[in-house]
């Protein structure tokens, strides 16, 4: 099931061509996405995912069409979406450099259903492996070029670690830097829970700003709980009470085993971190 919308709210064939093949979104990867999740026709934490795409877009150098057409394609994706059968939704909004000289980015907003392994992963939990990313902590500062911090179109490293994961027997990564801190999962942010603390890697080592983790960061804090956005070791997550991959559609998704060696995973506290993360909504 797809449901695809133009910026202008129009709403367009999924199976047919919308990209010219010299699109730089096409040849080079040279673009921008973001992935939101939708419950019972809500979007959650679009502001957050309108001001990453607009912090990519700065970091890439790409004039971005205005805030309110994507928020009109996601309107028109809502509209139209079948919400008897299929509660939640995932909606991609993706812009391209479009043809190269052209200065005439393309973007649009399409609503996908959850995948089954998705499903599964929220409610069993995920084994994780920890892969080299192969920078620096402090790469990101000293070469902005690299764009670190940009969701871009370029996955291919990403989906290939996934690749990597699965020939290891498990379903998720965590990326670690030079030093053997820890990054980020290829499409998730790492949260680990020591007692009543949460604590996640700062954005500043490199990695994506999580509105998924920034979510449950704000209820947890209102809860009472303290939060720290601080660089740890890999060790860490070993000797915590818990680990987490968040991401939009994946929401808080528990690890429990690294490496081929059982974590610390309770149920208990799992419901919790689910619980302060849906009092959001
Ligand atoms: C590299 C990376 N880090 C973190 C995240 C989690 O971000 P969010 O919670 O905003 O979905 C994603 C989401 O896909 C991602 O691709």
């Amino acid at each position: 099931m797809r449901v695809l919308a133009l910026l202008d709210g129009t709403i367009a064939d999924p199976q047919a061509p919308l990209f010219r093949a010299d699109d730089l979104g096409v040849m080079r990867g040279d673009g921008i996405f973001e992935t939101i999740l939708i419950a019972d026709r809500k979007p959650r934490e679009l502001g957050p995912h309108l001001d990453r795409l607009e912090h990519s877009a700065a970091l890439l150098q790409l004039r971005l069409p205005e805030r309110a057409a994507w928020e009109r394609a996601v309107r028109a994706v809502i509209d139209n979406w079948p919400w008897d059968t299929d509660p939640q939704m995932a909606v991609k909004l993706v812009c391209t450099r479009g043809v190269e000289g052209d200065d005439n980015p393309n973007g649009f907003a399409m609503g996908m259903q959850i995948e089954a392994d998705t499903l599964r992963k929220r409610s069993e939990g995920v084994a994780a492996v920890t892969l080299e990313r192969g920078y620096a902590p402090d790469l990101m500062e000293r070469a902005p070029w690299l764009l670190l911090s940009a969701k871009t179109l370029s996955y291919a490293v990403n989906m290939a670690a996934m690749r990597e994961a699965a020939a290891r027997g498990a379903d998720e990564v965590i990326f670690t830097a030079t030093d053997g801190s820890v990054l980020e999962g290829p499409t998730s942010t790492v949260v680990l829970a020591q007692g009543h603390t949460l604590l996640t890697t700062p954005p500043s080592l490199g990695i994506l700003k999580g509105t998924t983790q920034g979510a449950l960061f704000r209820a947890a804090e209102k809860a009472g709980w303290q939060t720290r956005v601080t660089k740890f070791p890999a060790s860490a997550l070993f000797e915590s009470d818990g680990v987490w991959l968040a991401s939009s559609v994946r929401l808080m998704t528990q690890v429990r085993s690294i490496d081929g060696i059982e974590i610390k995973a309770d149920a208990d506290l799992h419901a919790e971190i689910d619980r302060l993360y849906e009092s959001n909504y």
